[in-house]
């Protein structure tokens, strides 16, 4: 029987590489995608399974476009995990323009086009799961990370406006949001994990173990540290409430121009 394959980007390292070694003990072949060819291939040396290395630099144009292929031309993926990302921090004021525009193509514009094919592949084939890796600070707002937390609440926005589009295609859409995870992340964004306190910070493996569970499980929505679910449940609710008064004819009573007054 063929073995199902997965492909993940960002695979060299921290939560990618923590998926590849979950997937290849799972039964997976893997697709492992990053820019650092040696650190791939450390990562596939210690897997017990078929690994295809895809060297790829997903901020430019020329690296998502052979990424894009391998998934609409190529054999058959059960699972696709946009995960390669990175944060540059920096309040608005002082952030460099240019840092931002090169994290808005990696964490936006590649998990979209390649989010993109893949939909576009496992709907034709009536099959297939997807996990966008998002991020906790979506919904916060802290001072310097702007540019970094709007992405992220782009990749929430995209991913539950794909998984409205997947009912009923037979295509499984995860939209993952980790907190703080033990990785390079941090200081690959000029920042510690030493300022979080220790029982605020994940592991990648149980991190990695609770999205593969709730994928089996059949959750849209993964929150690894959220032990009340309600909660999520009760910000959709408030959400669509919101949302429905967002259109109408008049403006509020509030903003109602009193003639003669
Ligand atoms: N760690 C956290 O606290 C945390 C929290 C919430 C969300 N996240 C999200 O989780 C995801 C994975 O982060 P991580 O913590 O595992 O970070 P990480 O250890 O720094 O790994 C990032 C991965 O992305 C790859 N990558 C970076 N730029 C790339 C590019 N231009 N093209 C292709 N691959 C690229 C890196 O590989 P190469 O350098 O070899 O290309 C690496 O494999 C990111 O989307 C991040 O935003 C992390």
């Amino acid at each position: 029987m063929t073995r199902p394959t997965a492909l993940i980007t960002g695979a060299s390292a921290g939560i990618g590489a923590e998926f590849a070694r979950q997937l290849a003990s799972r039964g997976h072949d893997l697709v492992l995608v990053a820019r650092r060819e040696d650190w791939l291939r450390d990562v596939a040396a210690g897997l017990a399974t078929d690994c295809e290395i895809l060297v790829a630099d997903l901020e430019t144009d020329d690296g998502v476009t052979r990424v894009e292929a391998r998934i609409a031309d190529g054999p058959p993926l059960a699972l696709i995990i946009n995960n390669a990302g990175f944060a540059a921090r920096g309040r608005v004021a002082t952030l460099d323009a240019e840092r931002l525009a090169t994290m808005l193509r990696l964490n936006v514009i590649a998990l979209s086009r390649l989010s993109h094919a893949a939909m576009q592949r496992m709907t034709a084939d009536g099959t297939g799961a997807i996990i966008n890796v998002g991020s906790g600070t979506a919904l916060i707002q802290i001072p310097g990370n702007a540019g970094y937390g709007a992405s992220k609440s782009y990749v929430m926005a995209f991913t539950r406006h794909m998984q409205a589009e997947a009912a009923g295609t037979g295509v499984a859409v995860q939209l993952l949001i980790p907190g703080v995870i033990a990785t390079d992340f941090h200081s690959i964004a000029a920042t510690s994990l030493d300022r979080y306190p220790p029982e605020m910070v994940m592991q990648t493996r149980d991190l990695v173990a609770a999205s593969l569970t709730a994928l089996d499980r059949g959750e849209a929505v993964c929150i690894p540290s959220l032990g009340e679910v309600r909660l999520w449940h009760e910000w959709k609710t408030a959400e669509a409430a919101l949302a429905t008064n967002v259109s109408r004819r008049k403006p509020a009573d509030r903003y109602r121009f009193k003639r003669n007054a």
